[in-house]
């Protein structure tokens, strides 16, 4: 192992699972969607790959957006704080819009998009997140498409960062403790 990778202990969900499983989620949101033509709002900045493999297995009608919001800083402990960095640049009202994200940790950060969200009264709103930790959740929120369930271990990799590294992994590996202690 080299250069990144040697900071992984183990890799939980490899590639060719990943993938597989993100064509899974994309005929999933094509066969519930019916007709509409949905809007896709990525979270930035870790939903950027999730966002980019799903919308090109995602054999249908559909626009992209993404915001950017902030609640972590450079560490591993939940703020509790939301800050909107960049808004979507449209009205959802009447939309079928999907929220994508990465993970789904306490809910902090999404209970509070999917509120701000649905005050825009879109027709529907749905989630969809590659990874779940039901184990660390505060907020009571069920989203609506999961690519896994996770165990609460450290994760990085597939647009999951820790101090903003390992985004590019093409896996999701757990993190080896030294390196975050
Ligand atoms: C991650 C993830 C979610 C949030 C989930 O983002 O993308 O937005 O944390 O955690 P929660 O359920 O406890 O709110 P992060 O703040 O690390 O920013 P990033 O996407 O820029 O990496």
């Amino acid at each position: 192992m080299s250069g990144i990778h040697q900071d992984i202990e183990k890799i939980l969900i490899d590639e060719r699972t990943l993938k597989k499983r993100v064509c899974e989620l994309a005929d999933e949101i094509r066969r519930d969607a019916g007709q509409p033509e949905p809007l896709l709002v990525g979270v930035l900045k870790g939903s950027f790959i999730f966002m980019a493999d799903l919308l090109r297995a995602l054999d249908m009608y559909c626009e992209i957006d993404f915001m950017a919001v902030s609640s972590y800083g450079a560490n591993t402990v939940n703020t509790g704080q939301v800050r909107i960095l960049k808004d979507i640049g449209q009205s959802i009202e009447n939309r079928d819009v999907i929220l994508v994200e990465d993970i789904l940790d306490s809910g902090e950060t999404l209970g509070y998009i999917m509120r701000l969200m649905k005050a825009r009264q879109p027709r529907s709103l749905k989630l969809c997140v590659m990874l779940d930790k039901p184990e660390r959740r505060k907020v009571d929120i069920t989203p609506d498409y999961v690519g896994f369930s996770i165990p609460n271990e450290f994760v990085v990799g597939y647009g999951l960062d820790y101090a903003e590294r390992y985004r590019q992994l093409p896996y999701i590996g757990v993190l080896k403790p030294e390196i975050y202690k």
